[in-house]
């Protein structure tokens, strides 16, 4: 049965967490999008041109252990501004979500542009202040000091530029659930949109 489940939100609100795990529990193939758009920031760093890099975008560069720094993410927030950026990865990501024993997909526009009839949305936020800090253990956690005034101002600077773009902007879709994990656990927070997620698994039968 082809079942799509589309979870959106802003950088470090606990998406990547809660997707790998809807994921497993319904046993759905899963695809962080957010990895596209570092792929091609990545390439760009490197002295690429963005849209040439995104039509030329190939999985492999998805496995590129470097795609998890700051300044990579920058990069990705600042390529996912331009319009033919976002054109060159929409096949990928629809063939991704077509396949057959379904797909979870996370991003910012995935319940609006590129799977607008997902079977479950799920927009997933919590406090800039709060995401910073996880964002800044983990980070520390990998060994890289970065103080938490700067990952704030990151954390900032990403919300301003994917909300305020013109092309596919970070809004919840009008029929997702919204999950705010500011004061949640991760076992809750899962617990929430598994609930969702089973939900529309029944009523789709
Ligand atoms: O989810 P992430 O932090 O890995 O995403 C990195 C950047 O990529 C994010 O700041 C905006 C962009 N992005 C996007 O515009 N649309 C998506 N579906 C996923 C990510």
């Amino acid at each position: 049965m082809s079942f799509v489940v589309a979870i959106d939100g802003p950088a470090a609100a606990g998406k990547g967490t809660i997707s790998r795990a809807v994921a497993e529990r319904f046993g759905l193939a899963h695809l962080d999008t957010g990895l596209l758009y570092r792929a091609v920031g990545a390439k760009v760093l490197a002295g690429g041109d963005p849209v040439d890099v995104a039509r030329a975008l190939d999985p492999v560069d998805l496995e590129n252990d470097d795609l998890r720094t700051p300044a990579v993410a920058q990069a990705a927030s600042e390529v996912a501004v331009i319009p033919q950026v976002r054109r060159a990865l929409v096949d990928f990501q629809r063939a991704f979500a077509c396949r057959a024993g379904g797909a979870v997909l996370d991003g910012r526009d995935i319940g609006t542009v590129i799977c607008p009839d997902a079977d479950a949305k799920l927009f997933i936020t919590a406090s800039p202040e709060c995401r910073a800090a996880r964002r800044h253990k983990e980070l520390m956690d990998r060994g890289m000091d970065h103080t938490f005034e700067n990952v704030l101002a990151d954390v900032r600077a990403r919300d301003a530029r994917d909300s305020d773009r013109a092309t596919a902007p970070l809004i919840p879709a009008s029929d997702a659930v919204q999950i705010d994990t500011s004061d949640l656990t991760i076992d809750a927070a899962v617990a929430q949109a598994v609930a969702v997620v089973a939900a529309a698994r029944q009523q789709k039968g």
